[in-house]
């Protein structure tokens, strides 16, 4: 039921993607991502150098009795040894839960992953909107030297499994050989 000042309109800064208002927000630094990048020294060598970095921010309007909710990912730009910043990655728990990407700044890529191993890259330029189709995980990269920002829709009872990953990691990894990214075989999936 729609109550205070809802429905309103939320002002999204495509730059930082700040979300005005929100309703949560959180953030992840790299310290928080071991088990995520394959290059584990790499990563100490960063937490310990750059004051344990943020990797990205996500900010997440909500409302009560409603099957969806939307929010922003910002990617800032850097790496850990030849890996781009990236998300954790998850599949939905709830086997019908899809979801909506969509580039609003600069410039990511979309792994995706379905439950039989199918592999596909999606380019995230502003303009680019992406479905992430129910049973695939998705993860995504900042390629570019800015912040990579994307706006996200799904429903608030999608769940989240990120064990999978966290275990296994993705086949594949997008890693930056001679500054361009390039997709290789992950040789630590298991
Ligand atoms: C929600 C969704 C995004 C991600 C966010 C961070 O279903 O896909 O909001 O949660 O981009 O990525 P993870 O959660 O994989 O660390
Ligand atoms: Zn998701």
């Amino acid at each position: 039921m729609a109550s205070g000042n809802w429905p309103q309109g939320v002002r999204i800064d495509p730059v930082t993607g700040a979300l005005a208002p929100e309703t949560g927000h959180y953030t992840k630094r790299l310290s928080e991502l071991r088990h995520i990048f394959h290059d584990a020294p790499a990563l100490e060598r960063a937490v310990a150098q750059q004051a344990d970095p943020v990797v990205y921010d996500v900010a997440e309007y909500r409302q009560p009795d409603s099957d969806l909710y939307f929010g922003t990912t910002t990617i800032f730009p850097g790496t850990v040894g030849d890996e781009y910043y990236m998300t954790r990655g998850h599949f939905h728990e709830r086997p019908d839960a899809a979801e909506i990407y969509s580039a609003l700044h600069g410039t990511g890529v979309l792994l995706l992953e379905s439950r039989t191993g199918e592999n596909k890259i999606v380019e995230m330029t502003p303009g680019v909107t992406a479905f992430i189709p129910p049973e695939w995980a998705h993860r995504t990269m900042n390629v570019g030297r800015d912040n990579f920002v994307f706006l996200w829709a799904c429903s608030p009872t999608a769940g989240h499994d990120y064990s999978q990953i966290l275990k296994k990691g993705m086949r594949q990894l997008l890693l930056q050989r001679d500054g361009r990214p390039e997709l290789v075989p992950n040789p630590n999936w298991s």
